[in-house]
């Protein structure tokens, strides 16, 4: 069996410390299609601290036995590869149950008490991750408690808290609730997961930009004509109607997922391949998107909702069908956008962004579109009848680089077309499959916040789509157009590039 690869470029493979793992919300989706299938990968790998326990915190009375039985469970369903039961074994064999629940103080003073006991009879050092698995309105009540508890304070050993997105819902409730844990710990106390962060691909735009000479004296409003971020979904809304029809595409996917590939796409190269230089980097770069007015967020904005069609072979009905979802509900599926970033590098530089659920294809990717030949040398070829050089970074499903450039065509007359030159992972590297939660969940353990999101960041990721949110919301049907399923999306998508004289780019 491949190892997987060693998490991050910098790092050895060394042993994260002692650690209890405490994992609040264990008996859910999260904890169990990912963060469990992540450990049993990292146990495989041997990249767990000899030193560990994983502590699940359940309301419901529940013993450890029935939790270690849950958690195989789920593992023999979401593994990334065949289960081992010698390592599966191994890992389940740190796992032990506490009851919990941020509605009773008093059982979180208990759970100290038992944590205490449970890491001198494992020597796990005091050290501490919570891994908060839950719906985000327990984020700020748990994290009050583990306050209270003093289990956030670091008394010669570390405390850290892990939460997933969705990190608020606008730009005040991120505030409120960074606000809310910066009360209680520091910041380098705080992991904001965004998975895009623990795919190989995305991590590598910056490898991309920075190990090597030859991209980045081009990397800038001379040679760039626009950027395009596309992040398409064949997944409808299934059965998350009641979450997605109060979130929308657009909070879904664009602050967290998009701005992650956009910022790495665009920042300045950091002093140093460390945690605040790179995150400083990131937060500037979004902090400097334009805040445009509500006219001109709908002016540069496109959403819709997707009505009956075909995904594949299956049979999609309407969004507003959707179990759990509103009579006659604005909650878009698909969102485009126009933005720009008000800095030397990019000025004049377009970012066009689109995302949806249940489009004909699932792609993943973020297009750099080079400016044109300045000049027709060609006989006979005009400018804009070339190929347009685009270099693709490709995160989803073939995970790679590629580069589209004009060639002659073989014969005696001088004819031009543009061909592709392709990069593919998997024709170079051999990973053993991943969830992408490894390198995150190794990174928490080792204490690299490298590829976490900080407070700043997540607000200058809100702030900038504010306009967004607030002129939709005002708008409620005006302006909400549909798609249908397994589309390319609402041809007003289109037209967003059309009447600057572009166009998405087409899959070749
Ligand atoms: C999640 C969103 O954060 O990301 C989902 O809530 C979306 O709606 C998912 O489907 C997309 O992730 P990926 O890794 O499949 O692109």
């Amino acid at each position: 069996m491949t190892e997987i690869q060693a998490p991050g470029p910098a790092k050895s493979k060394k042993k994260p410390d002692p650690c209890a793992f405490v994992i609040f919300g264990v008996t859910g989706d999260l904890a169990h299609r990912l963060v469990i299938a992540a450990l049993y990968n990292l146990q495989a790998a041997d990249l767990l601290p000899e030193k560990f326990c994983v502590v699940g915190i359940a309301r419901k009375d529940m013993t450890g036995a029935e939790l270690r039985d849950d958690l195989m469970k789920g593992l023999k369903q979401y593994a990334t590869r065949p289960v081992d039961d010698a390592i599966a074994q191994k890992l389940l064999n740190c796992v032990t149950c506490i009851e919990a629940d941020p509605g009773e103080p008093e059982s979180f003073d208990r759970m100290r008490e038992q944590l205490d006991k449970l890491e001198e009879a494992r020597g796990t050092g005091g050290n501490r991750l919570f891994y908060l698995a839950t719906p985000p309105s327990a984020f700020a009540p748990i994290a009050r408690q583990l306050g209270r508890t003093g289990m956030l304070k670091e008394n010669g050993s570390w405390r850290r808290l892990v939460v997933e997105k969705p990190f608020g819902t606008d730009l005040a409730s991120a505030k409120a609730l960074n606000n809310e844990l910066l009360g209680l710990m520091n910041e380098q106390q705080i992991y904001r997961i965004d998975h895009y962060l623990g795919k190989e691909t995305v991590q590598n735009i910056l490898v991309l930009r920075f190990a090597n000479g030859m991209f980045e004296p081009i990397w800038n409003r001379n040679h760039i004509d626009h950027v395009q971020i596309t992040v398409d979904e064949k997944l409808g809304v299934g059965h998350r109607g009641s979450f997605y029809d109060a979130t929308g595409a657009l909070r879904d996917m664009v602050p967290n997922h998009l701005f992650q590939l956009l910022s790495l796409v665009a920042m300045e190269p950091p002093a140093r391949f460390e945690a605040n230089a790179v995150r400083s980097e990131k937060a500037d770069v979004l902090a400097a998107i334009t805040t445009q007015t509500e006219e001109e967020a709908l002016k540069n904005s496109v959403r819709a909702q997707y009505v009956t069609g075909h995904v594949s072979d299956d049979d999609i009905g309407d969004y507003l069908k959707t179990k759990d979802v509103k009579e006659g509900s604005t909650t878009e599926t698909y969102a485009a956008m126009k933005l720009s970033i008000d800095n030397w590098r990019w000025a004049g530089v377009p970012f066009y962004l689109r995302t949806g659920k249940a489009l004909g294809i699932k792609r993943t990717e973020v297009a750099i579109k080079f400016k044109q030949a300045p000049f027709a040398m060609f006989r006979d070829m005009s400018v804009e009848s070339l190929a347009e050089n685009f270099l693709v970074i490709a995160v989803e499903p073939n995970e790679g680089i590629s580069l589209k450039f004009n060639t002659k065509v073989p014969g005696p007359a001088v004819e031009i077309d543009g061909v592709e030159m392709k990069f593919r992972y998997k024709d170079y590297f051999q990973a053993a499959p991943a969830t992408g939660y490894e390198t995150l969940i190794y990174d928490c353990m080792i204490g690299d916040n490298i590829l976490f999101q900080r407070a700043d960041s997540v607000e200058a990721g809100w702030r900038a789509v504010q306009p967004f949110l607030d002129a939709w919301k005002k708008a409620g049907k005006d302006g909400l157009k549909t798609y249908n399923a397994g589309s390319e999306g609402p041809e007003e998508a289109n037209d967003l590039l059309k009447r600057d004289g572009r166009s998405w780019r087409v899959l070749s």
